[in-house]
């Protein structure tokens, strides 16, 4: 009886686990509608065509898009070109020559816009512009995950029958991983005044959608998990080569020692695509590490001490989060040091959390180095019915940081609870059993 119940719970850890891995290529499970949805506002028609405002809206719970922040393409529909942009840019102008005069914006074909930088004078700006094209996560920080710029567009189409919708969205982060979907025409949006006294709405407006996925972000996992206890003294480290393997003779610099003298050079030096990251050597080679403690264990309450380390020499994670999985967090008491949401994809489910940093205080993961890393704290409450140290039920079932997975260590590897592998339980049993039965023996006959 004993063994069948302890090897289900190692077969459902193992279904688990291959769930948690096919997850990287499939749509998020944690966050089945999320999307950055790209709305596009004609304000006005003008002689040669329209004033619009773009605004992206983060409509995804808990992954942003940080420094060095969005750009976005398209291609024009006809011959269209940009006269002038207040809130963003083009990022190349193109072959204006055909123009006499007013000379445009930006006359290419399929036009790369980003967001100005903060500190950008007030008349280039409009509302939701010039963040350094960083557009912060719906749960973590709403009023930072829209981004706008306005763009009066010539050559156009100048009534709604007439203009054409651009074509071939494409939104980088600023790597791959965003898919656009066509723009489609929408109800025109409504806006009302500051004072709500009246609405006012765009004379045409038109939507992209476009979704995330982390296998055409990167190939290869950033992330990785290691587990320990206070019950067992195994450290569980992240399994060996998980984002890639040290290798100097075919891939030399693919990593660095926190102490080799080349360190600072090999910083600053230019790296042959900009967002490659330069991580310190270690087994695993991941840009991140979460690492998962089962520090305490009191009578009612049992605690967790969660520490991210960062590896990478070319990155300073701002606004971090991390979306946790575990069977206990439907009744998280208290988070030190961290903030926290309950995420609820499915209604009934209440297994998954958002933590972040507290602002100003630990929502900086500075690059790697000794200030690398941030930690807290997590008391549960036990619930009687469910909880148990045993078969790694402690440890987290799913991890994402910033929204990518994070690789777990293989279940049979997981720190076991003294005296708890199906074999010592057979030979406890079998001892106990063959101890009562000859104290039997030795009563009847004496
Ligand atoms: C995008 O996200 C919003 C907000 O969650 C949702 O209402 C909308 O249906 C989503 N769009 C698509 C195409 O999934
Ligand atoms: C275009 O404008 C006409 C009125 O000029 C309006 O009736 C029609 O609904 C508009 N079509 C779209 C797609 O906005
Ligand atoms: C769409 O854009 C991508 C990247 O900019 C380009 O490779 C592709 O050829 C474009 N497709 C069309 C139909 O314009
Ligand atoms: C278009 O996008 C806006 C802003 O995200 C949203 O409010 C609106 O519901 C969308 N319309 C449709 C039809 O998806
Ligand atoms: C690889 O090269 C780096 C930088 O020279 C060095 O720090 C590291 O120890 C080397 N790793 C191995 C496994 O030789
Ligand atoms: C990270 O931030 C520190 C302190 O603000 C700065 O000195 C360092 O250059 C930054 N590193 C990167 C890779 O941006
Ligand atoms: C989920 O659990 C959290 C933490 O205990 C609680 O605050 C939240 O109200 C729960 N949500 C639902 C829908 O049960
Ligand atoms: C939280 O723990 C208490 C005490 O064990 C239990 O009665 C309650 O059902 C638990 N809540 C949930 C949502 O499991
Ligand atoms: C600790 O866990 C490991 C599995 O990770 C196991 O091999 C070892 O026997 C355990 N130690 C004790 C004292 O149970």
């Amino acid at each position: 009886m004993a063994i069948s119940v302890s090897n289900l719970g190692f077969v459902a850890i193992l279904v688990l686990y291959c769930f948690s891995i096919s997850s990287t290529e499939a749509y998020d499970a944690l966050d089945p509608n999320g999307n950055i949805t790209i709305k596009w506002d004609v304000m006005q028609w003008t002689p040669d065509g329209y004033v619009a405002v773009v605004t992206m809206y983060n409509f995804q719970q808990y992954r942003h898009i940080q420094a060095p922040g969005w750009t976005l393409g398209w291609t024009w529909a006809k011959k269209e070109v940009i006269w002038s942009m207040v809130g963003g840019q083009a990022t190349e102008q193109g072959d204006c020559s055909r123009f006499k005069g007013n000379i445009p914006h930006c006359c290419k074909k399929d036009p790369t816009v980003v967001d100005l930088m903060p500190g950008t004078p007030y008349n280039q700006q409009i509302a939701n512009c010039c963040k350094g094209g960083v557009l912060n996560s719906w749960v973590q920080d709403p009023a930072n995950a829209a981004s706008s710029f306005q763009i009066s567009v010539g050559q156009a189409g100048t009534t709604n029958k007439t203009v054409r919708v651009p074509k071939n969205f494409t939104l980088r982060a600023p790597g791959p991983g965003y898919t656009c979907g066509p723009a489609r025409i929408v109800k025109a949006s409504k806006f009302s005044t500051a004072d709500k006294r009246r609405v006012t709405q765009a004379l045409m407006t038109w939507n992209v959608t476009c979704t995330y996925s982390q296998f055409l972000s990167q190939k290869t996992p950033t992330c990785c998990v290691s587990l320990s206890s206070f019950y067992n003294e195994t450290i569980v480290p992240c399994p060996t080569c998980t984002c890639g393997c040290q290798n100097n003779i075919t891939q030399p610099g693919s990593c660095v020692d926190g102490d080799s003298p080349y360190l600072a050079s090999a910083i600053t030096a230019p790296a042959k695509n900009n967002y490659a990251p330069l991580v310190q050597c270690t087994s695993h080679m991941c840009p991140i590490r979460v690492h998962w403690h089962v520090k305490l264990n009191y009578k009612e309450y049992w605690r967790v001490k969660v520490t991210i380390t960062n590896f990478n020499y070319r990155m300073n994670y701002t606004q971090w989060n991390l979306v946790v999985q575990h069977p206990n967090l439907d009744n998280l008491t208290k988070i030190f040091s961290f903030n926290y949401k309950s995420l609820n994809p499915y209604g009934a489910i209440n297994d998954t959390a958002m933590l972040w940093g507290v602002k100003y205080y630990n929502d900086f993961l500075s690059q790697a180095g000794p200030l690398g890393n941030v930690q807290s704290e997590l008391l549960f409450r036990k619930d009687p019915s469910t909880f148990t140290f045993d078969k790694g039920w402690a440890f987290p079932r799913r991890i994402y940081f910033n929204g990518d997975n994070c690789v777990m260590p293989p279940p049979d590897s997981y720190p076991w609870l003294p005296n708890s592998s199906p074999r010592q339980t057979i030979s406890i049993l079998g001892l106990t059993t063959a101890f009562l039965l000859s104290l039997a023996f030795l009563l009847v006959h004496a």
